[in-house]
C-alpha cells in the first residue's frame, strides 16, 4: 500500500485519473510557458551531430542574457530610487543567473575542429558577435559603444532597444550616483559624465571604494562592492570559457562575422568590468 497521501504520487493508469484528463485546448504549462513555440526554434542546417547541440546552447544562453538583463535593469531603477536592499535583490538574483549561464556551456565545451567544421560553413557569417542582448549586458556593464549599436541599424526594432540602453545610464553609472548621494565623495566628472561614452576607470573612484573596503569591515556598501565584484568576475569567466571553447573548436582561424577570432576574443576578456573594484583589492 501506497502511505503517500498525494494522489500525484500515485501510479497514473486509470483513466480518471485527474493528471490524465484532456485539456481544452493547449495545457496551461504550455499556454504560461509557450513550450511549444520554444521548442518549435530549433532548425538545424546540416546532418551534423554535434549542430543541435550548438543551437540549444546559444538558445539558451540568449535566455540567460534575457534575465541578467532584466535583473541589472531592475536593480538600476532599484539604486535611483535609493532602494539599497530591491537592488541588492535584483542582483542577487542575476549572480544566480550568471552562474547558470556559466554552466551551459557543457554541451559544446569539448567540440573538436572536426566537429565544429561538420556545421560551421552552413551557419555562414552568423555569430555570438550579433547577439543584441549579449550587447545590452555590456552596455549595461557601462561597455558602452556606438559601433556596435551601429552594427543593429539595419533591423530597427531591435536597434530601438539596443540604443535606449546605449543611450540610458548604465548599472555602474546607477551605483556611482547612489554611493554618492549616500555621502560617498564620487567626482564629479564621473556623476556628469557622458553616459554614452564608454566607462573607464576613475582614480576618484577608486578612493571611493577604498575608504568602503579599508573602512571597518561591517561598512555599509561593502556587501554591494562584493556582490558587484562577484558579478564582474561571473562575466570575465564567461568571456574566457568562451575564449576556451573557441580555442578548442577553431585554433586562430577567422571568426565568421569577420574579427581576428581567437586573438581579438582574448583582447575582449582582458577588459576588467567594474574596473576600480579590481584595482582597490591592491591599495588595501
Ligand atoms: C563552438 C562554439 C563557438 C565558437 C567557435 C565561437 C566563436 C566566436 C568568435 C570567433 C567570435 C568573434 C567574432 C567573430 O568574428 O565571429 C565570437 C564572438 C562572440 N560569441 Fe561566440 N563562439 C562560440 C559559441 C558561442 C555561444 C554558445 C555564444 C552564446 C550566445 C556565443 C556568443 C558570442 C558573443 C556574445 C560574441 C561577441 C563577444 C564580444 O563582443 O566581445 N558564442 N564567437
Amino acid at each position: 500500500m501506497n502511505n503517500c497521501p498525494s494522489a500525484l504520487a500515485e501510479p497514473v493508469t486509470d483513466d480518471s485519473h485527474p493528471l490524465t484528463q484532456p485539456f481544452t485546448g493547449a495545457s496551461p504549462y504550455d499556454t504560461y510557458v509557450h513550450a511549444s513555440v520554444l521548442n518549435s526554434l530549433q532548425h538545424p542546417l546540416t546532418e551534423a551531430p554535434d549542430e543541435m547541440g550548438f543551437l540549444v546552447t546559444t538558445q539558451v544562453m540568449e535566455l540567460w542574457f534575457t534575465l541578467i538583463v532584466y535583473e541589472w535593469r531592475s536593480a538600476r531603477v532599484a539604486f535611483a530610487k535609493d532602494d539599497l536592499h530591491a537592488a541588492m535583490d535584483a542582483l542577487v538574483r542575476s549572480r544566480r543567473a550568471l552562474t547558470a549561464l556559466n554552466g551551459a556551456w557543457a554541451p559544446i565545451a569539448a567540440l573538436t575542429p572536426a566537429q565544429f567544421n561538420g556545421f560551421r560553413a552552413a551557419f555562414g557569417q552568423a555569430s555570438g558577435f550579433q547577439s543584441a542582448m549579449y550587447r545590452h549586458m555590456e552596455f549595461l556593464l557601462g561597455d558602452k559603444s556606438s559601433g556596435m549599436l551601429r552594427a543593429h541599424r539595419g533591423d530597427p526594432a531591435v536597434h530601438e532597444a539596443l540604443a535606449e540602453a546605449y543611450r540610458e545610464p548604465s548599472l555602474y553609472d546607477e551605483v556611482l550616483a547612489f554611493l554618492h548621494r549616500q555621502g560617498l565623495p564620487v567626482p564629479r566628472s564621473v556623476r556628469e559624465r557622458d553616459v554614452t561614452s564608454p566607462y573607464t576607470s576613475e582614480p576618484g573612484v577608486v578612493d571611493v571604494w577604498r575608504h568602503i573596503y579599508a573602512g571597518p569591515q561591517h561598512h555599509p556598501h561593502l556587501a554591494l562592492g562584493e556582490l558587484l565584484t562577484d558579478i564582474a568576475e561571473l562575466v570575465t569567466r564567461w568571456r574566457f570559457e568562451h575564449v576556451l571553447v573557441v580555442r578548442r573548436a577553431m585554433g586562430s582561424k577567422p571568426g565568421s562575422a569577420g574579427s581576428a577570432g581567437l586573438a581579438w576574443l582574448e583582447k575582449r576578456a582582458a577588459r576588467p568590468v567594474f574596473p576600480e573594484l579590481w584595482e582597490v583589492r591592491g591599495d588595501v
